[in-house]
């Protein structure tokens, strides 16, 4: 069937950066369904022809060297603009004829992409509804929703009641892009295709498990959306929680969407809800120094650049067991890395052996930019007695596997147009996720404990964070990937 791929907001930075540069690259791969068509709509004027110009010029400089004029040029003649706006009823029962003249069919898929803001989420739904371009009775009709995907509890359950008066729950799309990328992926593969790892996965062999994303990047021209938003609503409510799902989450009984997405939600509603006690005793908030100054952030902003957050999961696998979650704007480095901390063993024999959990046995899994996963463990010092010394076991993508890793949107849009949903964040995933983020932040809001800390950019934010966890007898594991 043919299929078309309706891009809302075209004229944005989502689409020039990501999502053409990944439709080119499936285009190159030949995964896209033949004579797909792409429809950019936005507000700016432009012609088909000024628009593929646009975006041949950035599509060569994001898919760099795997760029091929050639290659480019078949696809760019199936890729159309039609300039609109969002909440004009009339554009949309327009774009339906200009859809219908070149899907050159009658029935053709559509994939409706909304790279829109989010105060734009619901004209645009409910004029999709209001003009039948939600109707299937001519092929799927499905929409793609970026992030944020609300900004608390609240909102969230409001937008998912506007979507679900138009399309089904098996036609909505909600993206967290972390779940594109092929790390993030290979956690599930990790755990459930190996038998080693799933027996010491649980409250008696690890002590904890830390999820860091860090990024060396200040918040730069995103500041205006950036200091409504901060950490916790930017990072921690989707990224951060989907790398926690599958860390934690039960073994599905079948690999296919439903029951994988049950088990996350599962590990969602496990998460204990922080008490405002706990949020003071329990959560971290800082600052990078020279914040305020961007330029689009208010002067006095509160907004948090850093977080650190402890939860626990009130189930028989993780009782007991803290999961600390970390991000940061203005960090050391760039790294994601999920780092699962095994106690000490129950009795050590060597003096130079490990005492404590935060000197022994450690799977760090780095989801980028060092793609891999690497194995602590101890092993004899040559010609030294009874020394011991951790050393590790690294596993690299890239030593391993040939060519770079995809970009996350390659898998997830191709997923969107097969209609299959297994990376896509369900309706009551993202309201659970908020109802943890939500008690932080209204907490945060409030002026409550703990304060907003200034940390130097550079540094692995505040000191306190260190202190924090030697406190609890632990240490992050604060160590940039090596790039080779
Ligand atoms: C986005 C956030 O969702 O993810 C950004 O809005 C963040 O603030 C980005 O920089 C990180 O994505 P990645 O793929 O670079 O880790």
């Amino acid at each position: 069937m043919a299929q078309t791929i309706v891009i809302f907001g075209a004229s944005g930075d989502l689409t020039s950066r990501k999502l053409i540069p990944a439709l080119y690259a499936l285009h190159q791969k030949k995964r896209l369904p033949p004579a797909t068509r792409i429809v950019g709509f936005a507000r700016t004027p432009f012609s088909h022809e000024a628009w593929r110009e646009q975006l041949a010029e950035s599509t060569a400089q994001f898919a760099g060297a795997q760029f091929n004029i050639a290659t480019w040029n078949e696809l760019a003649a199936r890729i159309f603009y039609f300039p609109g706006s969002v909440d004009q009823p009339d554009n949309f029962r327009a774009l339906d004829r200009f859809l219908e003249e070149i899907e050159d069919s009658s029935t053709a898929a559509r994939l409706y992409y909304f790279a829109i803001g989010p105060q734009f989420y619901e004209p645009a739904v409910v004029n999709l509804g209001a003009t039948g371009l939600a109707d299937e009775t001519r092929g799927h009709r499905r929409v793609v929703v970026e992030k944020p995907f609300g900004t608390d509890l609240a909102s969230a359950q409001q937008l998912n009641r506007q979507l679900r008066a138009v399309f089904a729950e098996n036609q909505i799309y909600r993206i967290d892009h972390y779940l594109g990328k092929e790390t993030v992926q290979n956690v599930l593969v990790l755990r459930f295709a190996n038998t080693i790892f799933e027996p010491v996965w649980n409250r008696n062999y690890i002590d904890h498990v830390e999820i860091t994303a860090a990024e060396a990047l200040t918040v730069g021209h995103r500041a205006g959306f950036y200091d409504t938003a901060g950490v916790l609503r930017d990072m921690f409510q989707g990224h951060l929680l989907q790398l926690l799902t599958l860390t934690a989450m039960e073994t599905p009984v079948r690999f296919e969407a439903e029951a994988v997405r049950d088990e996350k939600v599962k590990v969602l509603r496990a998460v204990r809800k922080l008490q405002p006690e706990h949020v003071a005793s329990d959560t971290l908030r800082g600052q990078y120094r020279g914040y305020r100054d961007e330029p689009g952030v208010r002067p006095d902003s509160q907004t948090a650049t850093f977080a650190a957050v402890k939860l626990h999961i009130d189930n028989w696998r993780w009782q007991g067991v803290p999961f600390y979650l970390r991000s940061g704007k203005a960090m050391s480095c760039g790294t994601t890395q999920l780092v699962i901390q095994f106690r000490q063993p129950p009795h050590m024999l060597f003096e130079s052996g490990p005492r404590v959990p935060r000197d022994s046995n450690r799977l760090v899994i780095q989801i980028q930019p060092a793609e891999g996963v690497q194995l602590h463990f101890y092993t004899k010092v040559p010609d030294a007695g009874m020394q011991l010394r951790l050393t590790d076991l690294s596993f690299r993508f890239r030593d391993t596997f040939a060519g770079p890793l995809p970009e996350a949107y390659q898998r997830l849009l191709l997923d969107a147009i097969q209609g299959d949903p297994s990376l896509f964040a369900r309706a009551d995933e993202v309201e659970a996720a908020w109802r943890i983020v939500d008690p932080i932040q209204t907490a945060w809001d409030a002026g409550a404990p703990p304060p907003l800390l200034v940390y130097e950019p550079g540094e692995w934010g505040p000191t306190a964070s260190t202190d924090w966890m030697t406190a609890q007898e632990r240490q992050w594991f604060d160590t940039c990937p090596i790039l080779r």
